[in-house]
This record gives C-alpha cells, structure tokens and sequence, in this order.
C-alpha cells in the first residue's frame, strides 16, 4: 500500500468513526442487548443467527428490532400474545418509558392500563376517542351507555305516545327525526362546527349492549389430595430432560398460576397432570371421581366440522334447542354464528364454544392453558369473573397479568427442571424479574389500577 492510500484510508476511517459517534454506536449494543434480555433471549441466545430460531422466537426479534429503532410512530398488534409472562412485565415496564407515539391493540388490561393515555373505542363502524388509561375509558363506556339506553327509551316513549294518540307509524317517526334534527343542530352551531359529517339524521338504535356472563356449577367435594404427581421425571424422547423428581399437589382450594419462560415445560406439566403424557420416573396419582376441565388455546380444534355449535352442545349434553342457543349466547356467541357449521367459525367463535363446552362437563379442577389468546376482553373479565365464583380447584398458565391478580392465583414458576411456589405476591415477582435485568422500575402496575379506581 502506499503512503497516499493510506492518508486516503485513515481519513475514511476517521469519518466512519464520527459517523458511528453521531448515531451513537456505541451505546447501540448495550441497547440491543438491553431489548433482547427484556424479552427473554440469553446471553447466548443473542448471539445465534436469526434463522436458528424458532417462530415464536423469529416474531420476538421483530419486535426487538422495532423498538431498537425506535420509529416516531409504533405500531402493534396484539404484541403480548405470543410472549410469557417475563417478557410481557418487561415490555409493559419499558413502554411505560416509550417517548414517542405508540399505537396499540391488544386484549390485555393490565398492559393497556400500564402503558396508554388514550383510547380509541371502534363502536358501530365509528371510532370515538377517550383520555386516560383502560380501566377509565371501561367506566366512561359504562356511563355512556345508560344515556345512551335512556335517550333511546324516552324516543320509543315519544313514538308510542305519538301512536296513541293518532298519529301512523311513520309520521310519528318522521316528527322524532325532526326533533333530532334540531337537537343536532343547536349542538353543531354550539360547537361551531361548520361540516355536515353526521350525515342524514336517523332515529337513535337501541345501544346493543355486549354481555357475557357465565358460571361454573359447584363441584361436589372430594376427598383430597383429588391429583398430585409424586416424584415425577419427564422428557420427550431424545431431548433433555424437562423435569426432575417433582412432587406437586393440588386440592379443591389451590389456585394456581403457572409461570415461566416460553419452552420451559408448562405445557408439558399440565399435560403429564392430566395423564396426556406420562412421566418415565414416578407416578401420577387422582382421586378417581376427580373430573377435570380443560381449556386452552387450541380448544375449539376438537369440534366437529359439520356440526353447527347449537347442533353440537345439543348432541353432547342431551339439551333441547333452545337451551344450547341461550347457553351459547352466555358466552357471547352472535346468535347468527349458532347454525353455521362449526368448520366456519372463527377461531374466537370456536374458542366460546369450548368455553361453554367446558362450563357444561360441570369440572371439579379447571386446567387453563393460555386462555386468554383466543378471547376478547369482555370474555377475559367473564372467565376471571366465573373462576372468582368457582368453588373447586384452578390451575392457570397465563400471562395475562389482570388475569392472575383477579383469580388470587399464587405464583408457582417452572425452573431447574422443578416447580415451586414463589414467595410473595404479583408485585414482589414483577419487582425481582425488573431488578434483575437491571430494569428502572416505572409506576408499578398496582398503582395504575388503583389510579382507575379513584
Ligand atoms: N412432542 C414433543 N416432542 C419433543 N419436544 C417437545 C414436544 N412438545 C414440546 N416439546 C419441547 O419441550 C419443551 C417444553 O415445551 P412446552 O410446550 O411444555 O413449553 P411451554 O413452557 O408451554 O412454552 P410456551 O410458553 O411457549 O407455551 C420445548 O422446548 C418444546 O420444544
Ligand atoms: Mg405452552
């Protein structure tokens, strides 16, 4: 090389080495890594080719990737999902810190609690905007629906009062649109809004209110201990193993809510509790009358293709017609979604059929494998509702924080290949798992729901 090209070398070195000083470069990788540790990846992990990894895995780097960028506007779609627990108190926690716009849909309350400021209500084709976190837009929602339900009384009231006294149908509709009409108009010129979006007027709807609402009927009670696994050591055939000499036991009290990171064993543990698999040392033991209840996130795979919903639960539980629908409709199936057949529902739909499914078989033990996945918010807070008021036992393996804290669950976390309960309660976990990623610790999410409560 001579002296000239080097001369020309150095100088190009020297600009990259402002250029890499401008944009921070060197922060970049404790910056990654801070990301990729939040989100569950070792050390290790961090190191390995993207296309060494498993899906799940695939979709977590995607989202490091976004918020290592840090866009002026981000945006996710149902980010807790695929995540476990860990990940999903890391992520709450650092968005909590998130300076730039972020737009989220998700169906975990706890997070939108955490991390929003605002709401955007998509109600009948229109989006209505709200300030404040979840839990404030839930009671604002509440309120707007009474006026609502009581604005559309007193027309109903109007029109029949306009009948009796003479007036067709029509006219006494065509005279209630008039008096909307002007009401509409005096609050446009009060608002001073100039533009005519609201279109023709209409007479009001009746709000539909969206319910679901179910129970679980009392279990008899058993003898305990009604399951246990007794010195159990499990693996899949030709892989570590998954489990060591574990002892664990439940009975028609425990409340249990299973944690750990994503491929540690959980769903594995319920499998080898409900006999699917079956440990190669020790033994699994149950009371013989024991009915157990089991719902995860493929639930709703097992139902008969052609089959309708109604059809199903009626051939099952011997029901009439009737019943099967109301019992559908409890679980906040659309009534035109009870005759198709169940091969053309959606994967929520099947996932209510389960639901009511399960509630039906009448279980002493509920074995919830993320059950959130599937189900909206409304039916979140029912299953946490109806678990709350379930007089036998419950396991859950969840990361749905609302969930866990509704239900009382203690926290048993899968790790060493054993299980064992943790002590303390959700905010003591949370706290450990923050500190020791070396995490600031922001508003704790306990206070973000107390904020709600004011
Ligand atoms: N049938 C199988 N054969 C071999 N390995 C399996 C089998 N099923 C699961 N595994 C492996 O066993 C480990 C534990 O799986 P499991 O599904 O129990 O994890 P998990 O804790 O439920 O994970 P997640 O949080 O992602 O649901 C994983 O590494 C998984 O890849
Ligand atoms: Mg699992």
């Amino acid at each position: 090389m001579n002296k000239k090209n080097k001369n020309v070398d150095m100088d190009r070195l020297q600009d990259i080495y402002d250029e890499l000083k401008a944009i921070g470069a060197d922060a970049a990788e404790p910056k990654a890594r801070r990301i990729l540790a939040g989100l569950g990846f070792t050390r290790e992990m961090q190191g390995r080719a993207t296309k060494n990894f498993s899906g799940g895995w695939r979709m977590r780097v995607s989202l490091a990737r976004a918020l290592f960028m840090e866009p002026t506007l981000l945006m996710l779609d149902e980010p807790t999902n695929h995540l476990d627990l860990n990940a999903v108190i890391w992520l709450d926690n650092y968005l909590q810190g998130w300076k730039k716009t972020l737009l989220v849909v998700s169906h975990d309350q706890s997070f939108l609690d955490n991390v929003c400021t605002d709401i955007v209500h998509l109600d009948q084709q229109k989006l209505f905007y709200y300030k404040g976190n979840y839990s404030m837009f839930k009671k604002m929602l509440l309120q707007k629906r009474k006026e609502q339900m009581k604005a559309w009384e007193k027309q109903e009231k109007r029109i029949r009062e306009m009948k009796a006294s003479g007036s067709s149908k029509k006219q006494a509709e065509k005279k209630q649109k008039e008096v909307l009409t002007r009401k509409q108009e005096k609050n446009r010129a009060k608002n001073k809004k100039d533009d005519d979006e609201d279109g023709p007027t209409e007479l009001l709807s009746k709000p539909q209110e969206y319910i679901v609402k179910f129970s679980f009927p009392e279990p008899p009670s058993l003898q305990p201990p009604i399951l246990g696994l007794y010195s159990v050591s499990f693996k899949y055939e030709g892989h570590k193993p998954l489990f060591r000499n574990v002892d664990f036991g439940i009975d028609m009290e425990s409340r249990i809510a299973i944690v750990g990171p994503n491929g540690v064993g959980k769903s594995t543990f319920l499998k080898l509790l409900v006999s699917e698999l079956t440990p190669i040392q020790g033994e699994v033991r149950r009371n013989h009358r024991l009915k157990i209840g089991r719902y995860d996130q493929h639930s709703g795979e097992h139902l008969t293709a052609e089959e309708s919903p109604a059809e199903y639960l009626m051939r099952l539980f011997n029901l009439p017609y009737e019943k099967s629908r109301k019992a559908l409709g409890t679980f906040g199936l659309a009534s035109h979604a009870h005759t198709i057949k169940n091969k053309d529902l959606s994967g929520g739909q099947k996932a209510r059929v389960a639901l009511a499914e399960l509630c039906l078989n009448a279980p002493d033990v509920l074995i919830l494998d993320e059950p959130t996945n599937n189900l909206d918010i409304e039916s979140i807070d029912a299953l946490a509702e109806a678990i709350v008021e379930f007089k036998g036992g419950v396991i859950i393996v969840s990361h749905d924080e609302r969930l866990i804290r509704d239900t009382e669950c203690t926290l048993w976390v899968i790790e060493d290949q054993t299980i064992n309960e943790i002590d303390g309660d959700f905010d003591d976990y949370r706290r450990e798992l923050l500190e020791e990623l070396g995490e600031e610790i922001n508003n704790p999410s306990i206070s973000a729901h107390n904020a709600a409560d004011l």
